[in-house]
């Protein structure tokens, strides 16, 4: 995969030299360019904002270095912003398929917003707080469209009961020793019962998603779950996917 990054501050962008990105440049198996934006500009002072036409606080960037920026890196446009559409597994999953991504750092007030439509950008935000800029968001979505890409994680079975990968948190994991400051570990996890680790695993996501994220827990699809994922939520008093609150 190919992927250039435009920023003012390409410095940020130095830890991609680290772990597992790193080893995946190295590896070829993604290349990686960050342009300084201010490197399309044609004045004396290196511009790239300008006040607001409405008026209001703050600068926004220009449009004509970003035009230029993009005419000359195509690539499928990807704009961070706290205005955009959330960043999920789903969306790193659909960008790790694409074959070249070219990233636009916005600071200050924004981008231009010709940009994006010009060049059919998609807006991705991180989550509802706002950052100073883009970059920290391109760093993050980063690290989590690399570990999708063919031949980056070592052990591809990490990536079938993480969290989020069927829309359920995971399970909490323990190692040696057993015992740790008066605290054991699971019994069930030293029994040697796979059937039964499976479950329980299967139990602790459940009522973990339902106790921290119960908007992933309600967007389950019933289908997914088995006698046992019901029962267990009706045992806990949980709402249960599929089980409309009875209208009167
Ligand atoms: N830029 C500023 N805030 C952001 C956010 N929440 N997500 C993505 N990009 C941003």
């Amino acid at each position: 995969m190919r992927v250039d990054i435009v920023s003012v501050f390409p410095e940020y962008f130095a830890p991609l030299d680290l772990s597992l990105i790193g080893k995946a440049r190295s590896s070829g198996v993604l290349s990686i360019n960050v342009h300084d934006l201010r490197d399309w500009t044609h004045d004396v002072h290196r511009t790239v904002d300008d006040t607001p036409y409405g008026g209001g606080p703050g600068m926004v960037m220009r449009p004509g270095p970003w035009g230029d920026a993009l005419d000359q890196l195509g690539g499928t446009l990807i704009v961070p912003s706290p205005a955009g559409v959330p960043f999920t597994q789903k969306m790193a999953h659909s960008l790790a398929a694409e074959a070249h991504l070219t990233f636009a750092c916005g600071r200050y007030e924004g981008i231009d917003q010709r940009v994006v439509e010009e060049f059919g950008g998609l807006e991705v935000s991180l989550g509802d707080y706002v950052l100073f800029g883009g970059e920290v968001a391109v760093l993050v979505m980063l690290e989590a469209i690399t570990r999708l890409l063919p031949g980056v994680l070592g052990n591809a079975d990490s990536l079938a009961d993480e969290s989020h990968a069927h829309g359920l948190l995971e399970a909490p994991m323990y190692t040696k020793p057993f015992e740790w400051r008066g605290h054991t570990v699971p019994d069930v996890l030293v029994s040697g019962h796979h059937g039964k680790i499976a479950r329980w695993r299967r139990d602790q996501s459940l009522l973990r998603t339902a106790a921290r994220r119960p908007d992933l827990l309600a967007a389950l699809d019933p289908a997914t779950l088995d006698k046992r994922d019901i029962a267990l939520l009706r045992e806990a008093g949980l709402p249960v996917p599929g089980e409309g609150v009875a209208e009167w």
